[in-house]
């Protein structure tokens, strides 16, 4: 039997970026500060591992219940109900192992080969690898680069052909740091609605705000809860990346075919694990409003420090952990920009290009993975890339 190697390959191929070039000067113990992982820098709340603990200690160490613990669900349905405005029964939750498993589960369960899926551009790179694993071809629409990369309705719309099966959405957005407002939303409610299309919407960041700006989720404006897949995890939010911890909501007969991928490839999420959920989810949120709070410090320290570089100008982001600085004043390509900053300077950031063609001309700084202090380390690092090259 032959392997399908390219397909392997061909998928697997964007997961990485600049972290692959990182990992080599790491090896060497070279001191590199990363601004490309997009993690959480701050340890999980101390009642969450608590619960964990206690968990194992009582003895849920056995199979449980294939969608996730009943009692997990019921609260996950509240807060779904409460904060997102989704009316969900339990039988319409799965626990997930991160918001990555749902989306694979999503994309093998959604997708038939040669089926397209619309991805707008600058998209999330770990998306195309699910489509593509599951068949599926991907197809871009940009965002509106001039707007701050608002959903761009008509583009989107210009890309459906007979073969679009689904839309994914990733609200807010990585690497643009935007939440999407009412009117985006319901504008691509509605391409979805005429065209009779599934919407995959991760949100990931739901709870990563700023500003008073306010999470919408698209599966609660009308019509769109039959045909949204929403997926969220606890990976950001509780600082809980390692946990491998997150959940999709779909209606039955979607959740039927969702189900029948993760119960084959992992049964269900670990019983232990889903207590800390349920204490994450249960328990007081401060933890989270402190968490942002600390991440909000950052986002303006970088956004300040990288608006006085020469040539660099930054958006405020809306959300999220992530700058979008546009590098385009200084005639290079993203590439060749986060080449020089790591060779030079030790700073690791991520190209524009990695998330698309419509991502160029930018760099992704993630703010929440290092201390405040790292990142002010960073930024003066940047600062004398950017003056000695404007100066050159
Ligand atoms: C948009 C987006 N979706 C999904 C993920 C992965 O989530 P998880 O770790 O819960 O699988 C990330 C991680 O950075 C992300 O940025």
């Amino acid at each position: 039997m032959k392997w399908p190697a390219d397909r392997i390959t061909k998928s697997s191929k964007k997961s990485f970026g600049m972290y692959e070039k990182a990992a080599k000067l790491m090896a060497q113990n070279i001191d590199v500060i990363h601004l490309e992982v997009g993690r959480p820098s701050f340890d999980t709340p101390y009642h969450i591992k608590e619960a964990t603990k206690k968990a194992l200690d009582d003895g849920l160490v056995h199979y449980g219940d294939f969608f996730g613990e009943l009692k997990f669900r019921e609260a996950l349905s509240e807060k779904l109900a409460r904060y997102n405005n989704i009316i969900a029964t339990p039988e319409e939750i799965v626990v997930t192992s991160g918001l990555t498993h749902g989306a694979y589960a999503t994309c093998m369960a959604a997708l038939d080969p040669g089926d397209e899926v619309i991805l707008l551009e600058p998209y999330y790179p770990q998306h195309v690898n699910k489509v593509e694993l599951a068949g599926g071809k991907i197809v871009t629409a940009p965002l509106n680069r001039n707007e701050g990369f608002s959903i761009d309705a008509q583009a989107i719309e210009q890309k459906i052909t007979p073969k679009t099966r689904m839309i994914a959405l990733v609200n807010p957005a990585n690497p643009t740091g935007r939440v999407y407002s009412h009117d985006e939303l319901q504008a691509l409610a509605e391409i979805a609605i005429k065209h009779d299309l599934l919407v995959m919407s991760d949100e990931v960041y739901e709870q990563i705000l700023y500003d008073g700006n306010q999470h919408i989720s698209i599966a609660s404006l009308p019509g769109m809860q039959e045909r949204t897949i929403s997926l969220f995890a606890f990976t950001k939010g509780y600082a809980m990346d390692g946990w491998r911890m997150g959940y999709a909501v779909a209606q039955r007969n979607l959740m039927e075919a969702i189900l029948k991928i993760t119960i084959n490839d992992i049964a269900h999420v670990n019983v232990f694990i889903q207590e800390g959920g349920y204490a994450a989810i249960t328990g007081s949120q401060d933890c989270v409003l402190e968490m942002v709070a600390e991440d909000k410090r950052r986002r303006d320290l970088v956004c300040s420090r990288l608006n006085a570089m020469p040539n660099v100008s930054c958006e405020i982001p809306d959300a999220t952990i992530y700058a979008f600085p546009n590098i385009e004043a200084t005639g290079l390509s993203s590439q060749s920009i986060a080449d020089s900053l790591l060779a030079q300077h030790q700073v690791v950031v991520e190209t524009g290009a990695f998330y698309g063609a419509a991502g160029e001309g930018h760099l992704r700084i993630c703010f929440g993975a290092e201390s405040y202090e790292r990142i002010e380390q960073a930024m003066n690092r940047m600062e004398k890339f950017f003056v000695a090259l404007a100066d050159s």
